[in-house]
């Protein structure tokens, strides 16, 4: 018996080689054609490339990890932050539109001004900070004003195998240092950038490629693994398992130093409270969402000599 042959998507990711991205050129496999560009081959502040790259690929998803991350420097160079975070969200979204694509992109926790003790929720007022959290934020409206189908999933406290990040930094401290310190006063899910590539992969199978496009219920999503830690008990929890697979630890897990915030000033301020609630995400798309240890465990399998 002869089956109709089907048409096999195309998708474009941006910002290949970062956490996430790196990340994405896995789990999108399965969905299509994944045409993964990096910085080198699409460069976001060169417009008229991004244009060109996205009508010659002519995809039928775009997601858009890339990103200017460099969250205290951000705020000397803002311009280029704006152009990387604001301007080029916008201009993916319209090339999406006019191509009848969607559009996944990342925003963050950074948004908000991270005030009180519970999950944020998609609709709570936004109050960036930082020029990084401004930039992100103006990244967001230029996607909504450009229209189309768009979906923005903002994550807090990203760690992948690939790139740099706290749990590495904590590992490689871990067995150099004599002590450390560590803010106990800030509290976020630390979230794998594998969670959040499976996550993407599953979105954009269900909701899109299988799913009614006239009912793609597009717009801001919160996405986090569950639970919550401070700084402090994520790296306890990072050194512990890595003592617990016979890692040789300078520092013992259960004598990091919990300190204030305001004892290790940064240039960009950081939110208090990154606690994002998922809710909206979960029950839109039938998601489950682990536990954060989880997540981190399987990434320190992979990072763990
Ligand atoms: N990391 C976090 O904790 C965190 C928290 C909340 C939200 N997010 C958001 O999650 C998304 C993914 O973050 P991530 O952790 O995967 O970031 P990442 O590891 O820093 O990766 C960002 C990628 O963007 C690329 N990039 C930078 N400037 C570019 C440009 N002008 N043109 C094209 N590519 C450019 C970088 O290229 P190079 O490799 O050449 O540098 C890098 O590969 C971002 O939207 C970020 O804002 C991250």
């Amino acid at each position: 018996m002869l089956h109709k042959a089907s048409r096999i998507p195309t998708v474009l990711v941006t910002g290949s080689n970062g956490q996430v991205g790196f990340e994405l050129r896995r789990s999108l496999v399965p969905l299509g054609r994944v045409v993964a560009l990096d910085r080198k081959a699409c460069d976001l502040t060169n417009i008229d490339v991004l244009r060109d790259v996205v009508r010659s690929v002519r995809p039928d998803v775009i997601v858009n990890p890339a990103a200017y991350t460099a969250v205290d420097k951000a705020e000397t160079e803002t311009e280029l932050a704006f152009a990387i975070n604001g301007t080029a969200p916008g201009v993916l979204a319209e090339e999406a539109r006019a191509l009848g694509s969607l559009l996944v992109h990342y925003s963050t926790d950074y948004v908000f001004a991270g005030t009180g003790d519970k999950p944020y929720v998609e609709s709570d007022a936004v109050g960036p900070l930082s020029v990084y959290g401004k930039s992100k934020l103006a990244g967001e409206q230029a996607i909504a004003e450009a229209g189309g189908a768009a979906i923005v999933l903002r994550t807090c406290w990203v760690a992948g195998a690939h790139g740099g990040n706290f749990a590495k930094t904590m590992l490689k401290l871990g067995r150099e240092r004599d002590s450390l310190r560590v803010i106990a006063d800030q509290f976020g899910a630390p979230t794998t950038a594998s969670l959040i590539a499976d996550v993407t992969a599953h979105i954009i199978d269900r909701a899109w490629l299988h799913g009614d496009r006239m009912e793609f219920p597009g717009g801001v999503y919160h996405l986090a693994a569950a639970g919550e830690a401070s700084w402090h008990g994520y790296a306890t929890e990072v050194l512990r398992y890595a003592a617990s697979k016979g890692v040789e630890l300078k520092v013992d897990p259960e004598a990091i130093e919990p300190i204030p915030a305001t004892a290790y000033p940064l240039p960009a301020p950081r939110p208090s409270n990154s606690r994002l609630s998922t809710r909206k995400l979960r029950e839109t798309f039938d998601i489950n969402l682990p536990a954060w240890q989880q997540g981190m465990h399987y990434l320190l399998d992979q990072l763990l000599p």
